[in-house]
């Protein structure tokens, strides 16, 4: 299988930790270009590009913020100034709000939720998104290939009591790809979804107890949860040349869930 990803530049958000930095690093075993964004954890992305570049790849430090335009023109158009374009973007960096994991804290009802919080999920979940294509298409149109993979979420198709604007926010992820894969994929520009169900990143494991985690792996189809590993190897395959001809899909990573 040929990913011909050597060379190539890719960005991938929200890579200081957990999925993102799995996936910075499957590109850099590739041979990639590897653009790791980060928010407030730039050693979390520094520690990213060091094992990007053991992997074997070329990394390059970006501050990017979901919230703030200006922040994700400046990131993308640092990325395309430093490397002439972009071949490949992951969108996976997240606001998660309240679909975080808190055991032993209630969930408001739902009219209590204040409408800036539920703003905000969705501002930083489609809004960013829509932001960070607009500035990233013009860059990756007109190159050999294209591929863009974004982040949903298991929980969209599962729902979580509390959970209603992160759920609302993924779920407009999958109508965003099918479009996209309509007026991308005639210039060779593939555009995917993978969905992880719960996924044991530090975010996870520092906020649902272990044995919680342990009995929830034994409950799956696959007897076990999955690691960051798992959901970078879908993304790499999705978002390289080793995918010749899906588009519009989602790919689940949930261990059959
Ligand atoms: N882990 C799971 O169980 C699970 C399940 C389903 C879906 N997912 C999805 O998988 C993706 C990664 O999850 P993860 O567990 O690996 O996450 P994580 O380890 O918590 O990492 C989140 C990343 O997003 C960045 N980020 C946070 N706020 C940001 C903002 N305002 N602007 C820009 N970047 C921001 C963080 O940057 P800083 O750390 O630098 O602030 C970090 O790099 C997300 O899209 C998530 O929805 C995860």
């Amino acid at each position: 299988m040929k990913t011909d990803l050597q060379g190539k530049a890719v960005l991938v958000t929200g890579a200081s930790s957990g999925i993102g930095r799995a996936t910075a690093v499957a590109y850099g075993a590739e041979g990639a270009r590897v653009a790791i964004t980060y928010h407030t954890r730039e050693a979390g992305a520094r520690e990213t590009a060091r094992l990007v570049t053991e992997a074997g790849g070329t990394p390059l430090v970006v501050r990017y913020d979901l919230a703030d335009e200006q922040s994700v023109r400046d990131a993308v158009g640092r990325v395309a100034e430093e490397w002439g374009g972009i071949d490949v973007l992951v969108g996976n960096a997240v606001v998660w709000g309240e679909a975080i994991p808190r055991p032993g804290k209630p969930v408001p009802l739902f009219e209590d939720v204040p409408a800036e919080q539920w703003r905000e999920v969705l501002r930083t979940t489609v809004d960013a998104l829509f932001h960070t294509l607009q500035q990233v298409l013009p860059v990756m149109r007109g190159r050999p290939w294209g591929r863009i993979v974004l982040i949903g979420a298991g929980l969209a198709d599962t729902g979580k009591p509390g959970a209603g604007a992160y759920g609302a926010g993924k779920s407009a992820l999958y109508g965003l790809v099918r479009s996209l894969a309509w007026e991308l994929g005639p210039e060779g520009i593939l555009v995917n979804m993978v969905v992880p169900g719960q996924t044991l990143t530090e975010t996870v494991t520092a906020h649902v107890p272990a044995p919680f985690l342990e009995e929830k792996g034994r409950s799956l189809p696959s007897g076990r949860m999955s690691v960051p590993e798992d959901v970078a190897n879908a993304v790499v395959f999705l978002g390289s040349a080793a995918n010749g001809n899906t588009n519009g899909e989602t790919l689940r990573v949930t261990g059959g869930a």
